[in-house]
């Protein structure tokens, strides 16, 4: 089948240069810059390449971006501290806390100390409690760059027997949730798949589209897809690749090279999702700030 590449890279370029113009117009007319600011706490590799991007991105669009980086011992009790410090500062647009946190600091307890007008990530229990009961609020920000992308491709997902693989908080529930709320994108009837489902190729193949959010490079093979199925990966995961200068590669959830020639349409891994995810975190920072201006 000739498939059609999701290009995650391309669209998340041009909603950067939509952001970007409106923020520059504030900025002639007088107005502050929008403000984001990340908090990572210690040295996990993925996260601090993830945050350098996200700080890469809010430079691109001009917002005033600042990267809190704390150390690893960081306590729980000073983490909430430097967050109701931020909540207070009304300088600052959004708030993000990059996870995984270190063992010792209870995620929940650090994202329910986040202000619900500044949670761009959307994770806060108000946030995810108005996301489930289709009130307006902020999205996480891959399932909400999922449904972006689906909408710029024009892709009618209405009747559509969606899987989504993963139920995590950040991705697989809320991907879940939206996928089957009514509007388009939406309107699918979703089934979600996890380590503990039986027979989970079962699923997959019946599937009009697959969303792969499990973490395990090149876990979707080409007999768990149909034919003409819709394929989005969210895996980033970093493989030994002894013949790049860098030592490894990144690849996806899903075996790219024997799935995409099954599928109508499918997500590069890079430059599918993971673009799209912080075009639509510079999305929800300008949300916020637009909120308070009003
Ligand atoms: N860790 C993995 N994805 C995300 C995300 O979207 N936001 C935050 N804060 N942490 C993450």
């Amino acid at each position: 089948m000739e498939y059609r590449l999701l290009d995650g890279k391309a669209t998340a370029a041009r909603l950067r240069a939509e952001i970007a113009a409106e923020v520059e117009q504030i900025v002639k007319n007088g107005g502050r810059r929008p403000a984001l600011t990340a908090i990572l706490v210690g040295n996990d590799p993925a996260s601090q390449t993830y945050v350098a991007n996200k700080d890469k991105s809010c430079k691109e669009v001009g917002f005033a971006g600042d990267v809190l980086r704390l150390p690893e011992t960081t306590t729980q009790e000073e983490l909430i501290k430097i967050v109701n410090d931020i909540n207070a500062n009304s300088s600052i647009d959004g708030l993000i806390v990059q996870l995984p946190l270190p063992k010792h600091i209870n995620p929940q307890a650090v994202i329910a100390a986040i202000s619900p007008d500044k949670d761009v990530d959307g994770f806060h229990p108000q946030s995810a409690g108005k996301m489930m009961l289709g009130e307006e609020t902020f999205l996480p920000a891959t399932p909400m760059g999922i449904m972006t992308l689906l909408k710029e491709y024009k892709i009618n997902t209405a009747g559509m027997n969606c899987v989504v693989l993963g139920r995590s908080n950040i991705v697989g529930r809320p991907m879940a949730n939206l996928l089957s709320q009514k509007g388009i994108p939406g309107d699918c009837t979703v089934t979600m798949c996890h380590s503990r489902t039986k027979d989970l190729a079962k699923y997959t193949r019946e599937a009009d589209i697959i969303v792969a959010a499990l973490g395990i490079p090149n876990f979707v093979s080409a007999d768990m897809v149909k034919e003409g199925a819709i394929i989005v990966d969210v895996g980033i995961n970093s493989v030994e690749d002894k013949s790049r200068k860098s030592g490894y590669r990144l690849v996806g959830d899903v075996d790219f090279d024997a799935v995409a020639p099954k599928c109508s349409y499918i997500t590069p891994v890079p430059g599918g999702v993971g673009p799209m995810t912080i075009v639509s975190l510079m999305q929800n920072t300008l949300k916020a700030y637009k909120a308070k201006a009003l």
